[in-house]
């Protein structure tokens, strides 16, 4: 049952506008400039959003020994661009969380949707779930962006000495299309790229609570008085969902009001997903400079906001909310973050994008020569970052290699003396700033 819109309307915890014009990088929050692996596992293919198989619980497991990585790809002999288009899911195993083995496809081809969107998999009671966004319409012939939350359910993981594989049968199932109240449909939806994806579920530790939190926007009526009334702005108004499972089942869910939007800030919140520490709920979210509002000058990073109960009034990391952005000489280098927790440290892990690009507008990648276009994509798990976090300060502190994932119970390494490098990259002479809306308009429909 939705409620009236002005009650949940108010309530939202909200990115405000005040907040994120205050975005800059810092030492705490930028990357050191970072190459392709030495080694790929999987060079014949391009990667991009990856995921851990984790509990109930969202903790990160191994299974008999083994972890287990799922990420979205393409045939590497594709434009990099196009492999949205063309997304299969692809599973991943080691022993030691170093080395990588490339296991082949995880659903055997029926899986709904006209191709399969992040994503994220959870191992209960020896069946694995793997939720997904169906993207575009199995049925219709032509390409489409229609989104629709959904399970691959009946996995099964089964390991020997040398290897991991992913099994079926599966059972292909819709467990979420937006309402149209709470979450914005396509119909709906005026404005730049629509969004209505991401799964990622987390069971409250406080309250042994079931939800599924994902990437969506809030319906902005016309002529509503938002953003002040600027239907320009009003068309930026990304949030991030949550649904519930009244009885803990994975597979059945309902809606509930936002847990966190941004309206008149930013249109895509990108991967939600939550790590808890000692009381405090620390959400987070992928999003790109192009998506935010004009007037708010953001970046390709990491953001994140920090409450002490779960649908908490959620509090911008660092100030504005920025947790991790690409080097301003490199702003399209990385993608795609996702966090957790390892003792005290928060690890970061993404895949390498555009990360040999310093134009300030991604377009200008598809006016280079095809071979330069993949050249300059990574398509590869880049370096896993080390934070630390405490109330809503973040910091930077290290960097792990490339498809270095620590498992639970691996030692880190002692944390480099001489950190931050004196070569971060912060700023470029001609990078637009909050306040100027030049390089945004372009990504209008
Ligand atoms: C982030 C993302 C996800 C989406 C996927 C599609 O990199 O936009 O939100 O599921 O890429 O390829």
């Amino acid at each position: 049952m939705t409620r009236d819109r002005s009650e949940w309307e108010a309530e939202a915890p909200t990115w405000s506008t005040e907040r994120a014009g205050r975005l800059s990088r810092t030492v705490d929050t930028v990357t050191p400039a970072f190459e392709p692996p030495d080694d790929d596992p999987a060079a014949a293919v391009h990667q991009w959003d990856t995921w851990q198989v984790r509990d109930r619980h969202g903790e990160v497991i191994s299974i008999d020994g083994w972890q287990v990585l799922i990420s979205l790809t393409a045939s590497a002999d594709l434009l990099p661009g196009k492999r949205h288009d063309v997304a299969t899911l692809r599973y991943f195993y080691s022993r030691n969380g170093r080395d990588w083995e490339l296991g082949g496809t995880v659903f055997d081809g029926a899986a709904l949707g006209q191709r399969q969107w992040a994503g994220s998999a959870v191992y209960d009671d020896g069946e694995l779930f793997v939720f997904y966004t169906a993207a575009g319409d199995e049925e219709s012939e032509e390409l489409d962006y229609s989104q629709r939350i959904a399970v691959g359910h009946g996995g099964s993981v089964s390991t020997s000495g040398e290897s991991v594989e992913i099994g079926g049968p599966w059972t292909h199932e819709i467990l979420l299309e937006p309402d149209g109240e709470y979450y914005e449909t396509q119909a709906q939806s005026r404005g730049m790229i629509y969004t209505f994806r991401d799964p990622w579920p987390f069971q409250d530790p406080e309250t042994g609570e079931q939800y599924l939190l994902f990437e969506a926007n809030t319906p902005v009526p016309e002529r509503s008085d938002r953003c002040d009334g600027d239907p320009q702005r009003q068309e930026f108004n990304g949030c991030i969902g949550i649904a519930h499972s009244p009885t803990g089942d994975l597979l059945e869910w309902e809606f509930e009001p936002p847990l966190f939007e941004a309206v008149c800030v930013n249109q895509e919140l990108e991967r939600p997903h939550v790590v808890y520490k000692d009381g405090q709920y620390y959400l987070f979210c992928s999003s790109h400079l192009h998506t935010f509002a004009p007037g708010v000058h953001g970046f390709d990073g990491l953001y994140g906001f920090v409450a002490d109960s779960l649908h908490g009034d959620y509090s911008p990391l660092n100030d504005a909310g920025l947790v991790v952005a690409n080097p301003a000489n490199r702003p399209y280098q990385s993608y795609s973050w996702m966090a957790f927790g390892h003792g005290e440290e928060l690890l970061v892990q993404s895949f390498l994008n555009y990360h040999d690009f310093g134009g300030h507008s991604l377009d200008d990648i598809g006016e280079l020569p095809a071979e330069e276009q993949k050249r300059r994509f990574g398509g590869t798990l880049g370096p896993t970052l080390r934070l630390s976090y405490e109330g809503d300060k973040t910091r930077i502190r290290g960097v792990l290699d490339h498809w270095h994932l620590p498992g639970p119970d691996e030692e880190l390494p002692e944390l480099a003396a001489d950190w931050p490098p004196d070569d971060l990259v912060l700023k470029t002479e001609d990078e637009p700033q909050s306040g100027d809306r030049s390089g945004q308009t372009e990504y209008y429909r």
